[in-house]
């Protein structure tokens, strides 16, 4: 715990003993253990010297007075390690402030600090996760932790896997694992009850599944993204992703075509931007396709987007493709909802209400006010749904069917 905080300060042992005026060795046998229960003056001039907060500075000096200070963390397991993060991150800025105020805050009592991060394929979810989850290091001396829960494959992981992978990686033996979910999730809460650690859930599946992943309260935090609302999560702040705003759009577009000499003041730069409609896998695919085949400009790629019919089949970069990313969403719809899907292909405008859905799909809304929450409607088509709102929208066509016929504007948002 001392060595983690003193890390995070970016402080030498040395440096350390000079500010506080703690000696080394006293300083050292404490990181090590050693020092059973040292006195409450060495601990406060040890929080003083480390900048500590409030939580943080009692924290300590409890664990100092029970002589627990060793790091029993320490061991670095290597797994659930954070994936790398973009290099060409763009805009996100307030979504970036937001996790990061989350994350900071001190949580209520027995309140646990939980971010969940939702919509629709390819907005960036995961992305803008990792970006703040690595901008958060050192917020965090308990480590950094990422796992990803395969919410849209036919098989999420379930829960007591990802306890198991969870606890290994926060370092506990695989012999100390409980067998059962409830054994699990208890240590689990207890790890993270006394060490500030974030916990990273990538691709949550259902309520079911990650609310035994979620910190109990303490000092670990948990960020979670989601193509689907979770709607039945309790305690969690929500943001709701939308689309890159156009000039966002474009400066992303720009920063993967840097080694062309790519400018942002090329009209067909921006035409692009908003033929992908704000979508971030969108434009990475659209940018990556150019900056793979020096022989096309910006206005090449624009003009084959702007042919509705075959928008899809275009915006695919190796193995990136639009089609997939929402074809999954798709996979999981019931029956009926893929038929709304299809046939909302189909309904001219930049959106369309429940009711139109209705019509369109020949079932009802549940009422009206109601658009997305029909009683008859699984949580997982709504969210499937919405994707194919979103898919509607910008591409005009279905990852099914590819047969999108008269959307007229790619650049239009989801409708509310
Ligand atoms: N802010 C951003 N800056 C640069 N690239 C981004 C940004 N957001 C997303 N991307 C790019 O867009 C693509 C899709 O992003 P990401 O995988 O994070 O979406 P997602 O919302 O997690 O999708 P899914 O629902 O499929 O998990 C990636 O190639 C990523 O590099
Ligand atoms: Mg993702």
């Amino acid at each position: 715990m001392l060595r983690r905080h003193r890390h995070a300060a970016r402080l030498t042992l040395e440096q350390l003993a000079e500010l506080s005026g703690v000696s080394d060795r006293t300083l050292s046998d404490m990181e090590r253990g050693r020092s059973k229960g040292p006195q409450h003056r060495t601990v406060t001039a040890l929080a003083d010297a480390l900048g500590l907060a409030d939580a943080d500075r009692r924290q300590l000096s409890e664990l100092a007075r029970e002589g627990r200070l060793r790091d029993r963390w320490a061991r670095p397991t290597g797994l659930c390690e954070l994936p790398r993060s973009v290099d060409d991150f763009t805009g996100r800025s307030a979504e970036l402030a937001w996790i990061s105020e989350l994350m900071r805050a001190e949580s209520a009592p027995g309140a646990a600090g939980v971010g969940l991060v939702t919509g629709s394929a390819g907005l960036g979810k995961t992305t803008l996760t990792v970006r703040a989850a690595h901008a958060l290091r050192t917020d965090f001396p308990g480590g950094v932790y990422f796992l990803d829960l395969f919410g849209m494959s036919p098989r999420p992981l379930p829960a007591e896997e990802a306890l198991s992978l969870l606890l290994r990686a926060l370092g506990r033996a695989e012999q100390q694992i409980a067998s059962d979910l409830e054994g699990r999730a208890s240590s689990y809460r207890s790890l993270l009850r006394e060490r500030r650690a974030l916990i990273v859930l990538d691709n949550a599946a259902s309520e079911e599944q990650v609310r035994p992943l979620l910190p109990g309260g303490g000092a670990g935090k948990a960020l979670v993204t989601s193509r689907r609302l979770l709607a039945g999560l309790e305690g969690v702040r929500r943001l709701g992703l939308g689309p890159l705003p156009p000039m966002e759009a474009a400066e992303l577009l720009t920063g993967i075509l840097k080694e062309r000499g790519a400018s942002d003041d090329d009209p067909a730069l921006w035409q692009l931007a908003q033929l992908c409609g704000g979508l971030p896998l969108a434009l990475r695919i659209a940018g990556n396709r150019l900056v793979s085949r020096p022989g096309w400009n910006a206005a090449d790629l624009a003009a084959r987007l702007t042919n509705e019919e075959r928008r899809l089949d275009q915006l695919s970069a190796g193995d990136l493709k639009i089609a997939t990313a929402f074809g999954l969403s798709y996979e999981q719809l019931a029956g009926s909802t893929r038929r709304v899907f299809r046939r909302l292909a189909l309904v001219p405008g930049h959106s369309f209400d429940a009711a139109l859905a209705a019509v369109a799909g020949g079932t009802s809304t549940g009422g009206p006010g109601t658009p997305s929450t029909s009683s008859s409607t699984s949580a997982c088509s709504r969210t499937a749904r919405r994707d194919a709102t979103a898919s509607t929208t910008w591409y005009g066509s279905s990852p099914a069917t590819g047969s999108g016929r008269r959307n007229p504007s790619p650049n239009a948002r989801r409708s509310p």
